[in-house]
């Protein structure tokens, strides 16, 4: 058998995780600037480690020369949502996508595991360009709810301690955590449209601020006979945002967007 060049092996994979951190990332920020609400909330990504990979690979007689087709979870994306119904939200823009195709779903949102584990899992087929040419691999997505992957943290942590059995008291514990979590998310989800209402209100609210001061800044400079108008502007915007009126805050954005551009153009 010819030596495992681990190295060059995962190449692809972290390639792949990479690129794919980078396209969900985006994913949040594309909806967060068009003032939308982001179904993603953050999301994580690994190559799993050799020593894994080599746990995994004699758990299940898998060959070490069949790794990269048998294992497909060597490449890992892990994307958090805040509610449930944001879940299949994901899985439909995964499914939308044509830089990722689709091999496998597998609902334990709906379908937890005996353990009490919950997620979704999407598995893809994505494609690299490294400097040995295009390569074709597979990565597993899972999504899941905070509240899951705090289980799922959990739970894994204490099955690493505990790699035969975890003693009964501790399982019934987990078991009796899951359905908590299971209610938490329901009862989550029936306060979904407040919290997305709330989330959106912040973050209008931060980027007319930001607009806001950004004016400020640009009208500044001159002479002082503008510095002190600049100075009045100011002031009344802090009155205006510690008044908490936000109706007002918004008129006062759209007026001074106006004076903005008046000044743009007088400045010419
Ligand atoms: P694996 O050998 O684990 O890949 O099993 P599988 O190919 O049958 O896939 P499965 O969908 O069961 O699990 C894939 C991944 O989901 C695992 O590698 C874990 O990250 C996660 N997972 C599955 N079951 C559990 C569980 O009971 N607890 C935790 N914490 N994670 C789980
Ligand atoms: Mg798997």
């Amino acid at each position: 058998m010819e030596i495992q060049l681990w190295r060059d092996t995962l190449v692809p994979y972290e390639l792949a995780v990479e690129e794919l951190l980078v396209k969900f990332k985006h994913i949040i920020k594309e909806y967060r600037q068009s003032g939308k609400y982001s179904p993603i909330e953050g999301v994580q990504g690994r190559v799993k480690s050799i020593s894994s990979i080599l746990d995994k690979a004699s758990r299940k007689g898998i060959s070490l020369e069949r790794v990269t087709d048998k294992m497909d979870d060597l490449a890992g994306i892990r994307i958090i949502c805040q509610f449930v119904e944001d879940i299949e939200k994901v899985v439909e823009i995964i499914r939308n996508r044509s830089d990722m195709t689709v091999k496998e779903e597998v609902d334990y949102v709906y379908n937890a595991k005996p353990s009490g584990y919950r997620s979704y899992h999407v598995n893809i087929w994505y494609e690299v360009e490294t400097i040995r040419g295009t390569q074709k691999i597979q990565v597993e997505i899972q999504i899941r709810t905070m509240a899951m992957d705090f289980w799922a943290t959990i739970e894994h942590s204490l099955r690493y301690k505990y790699p035969r059995e975890l003693p009964k008291i501790t399982e019934g514990r987990l078991a009796a955590s899951a359905r908590a979590i299971y209610v938490m998310d329901n009862v989550m989800s029936d306060i979904r449209e407040e919290v997305v209402d709330a989330q959106g209100y912040f973050q209008d609210k931060a980027a007319i601020v930001r607009d806001i001061l950004n004016n400020i800044q640009n009208l500044h400079g001159g002479d002082s006979e503008r510095d002190t108008a600049v100075k009045n502007i100011q002031n009344e915007f802090y009155e205006i945002f510690y008044s908490g009126d936000f109706e007002k805050l918004k008129e006062f954005g759209r007026q001074l967007d106006k004076l903005a551009a008046k000044r743009r153009i007088q400045d010419v």
